[in-house]
């Protein structure tokens, strides 16, 4: 029998509780989920590759058949690469819709392929984002529960020491 990969792409800059929930549920479905993080050089992220795997890698070490990697370039040949055809996103609030249905139709001309299969996010993630989270925690808000707890703690290491600098 072939095992059904989904490739879950982003930039998990850093990992959320959100993601993780769309990572568990869409293990329900297929019998793998890779989290692919995007490598993208023109973006100055908060965390390094580095420390995004090693965060993404511990909140992930319950789960056998869940695994992490990263890729560069075009998403559909990174996802035909590892030999899936499908592209695994979380919905949350509308206002992902319109984004989510630009790329997914790109995704599409380039490659039919492949599929874009997306799962609607916990009510309780619906208005979560790294980016929102990264901003709260800049100014010392309190983000537990939000984020795993070394996400957590790295976010505030990072601000800490930015203060400081
Ligand atoms: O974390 P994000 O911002 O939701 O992730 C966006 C991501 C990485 C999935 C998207 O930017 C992407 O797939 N980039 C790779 C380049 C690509 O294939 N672009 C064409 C389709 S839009």
């Amino acid at each position: 029998m072939s095992v059904r990969t989904a490739i879950y792409p982003g930039f998990f800059d850093p990992i959320t509780n959100g993601h993780l929930s769309i990572v568990n549920r869409a293990l329900t479905i297929f019998d793998k989920v890779t989290i692919a993080i995007l490598n993208n050089p023109h973006k100055a992220p908060l965390f390094t590759v580095a420390e995004r795997i090693h965060m993404i890698q511990e909140a992930i070490k319950e789960e056998p058949n869940a695994d992490i990697d990263t890729f560069d370039g075009l998403l559909v040949d990174y996802v035909k690469e590892r030999g899936a055809n499908v592209i695994l996103r979380g919905l949350r609030a509308l206002s992902d819709f319109e984004y989510e249905f630009q790329m997914a139709l790109m995704n599409r001309k380039l490659d039919r392929n492949i599929q874009s299969v997306f799962l609607m996010t916990d009510y309780k993630w619906f208005y979560t984002s790294s980016t929102i989270i990264k901003e709260a925690a800049s100014f010392g808000g309190d983000v537990s529960g939000l984020v795993p707890d070394l996400v957590n703690k790295k976010l505030h290491e990072k601000f800490t020491q930015s203060k400081n600098t």
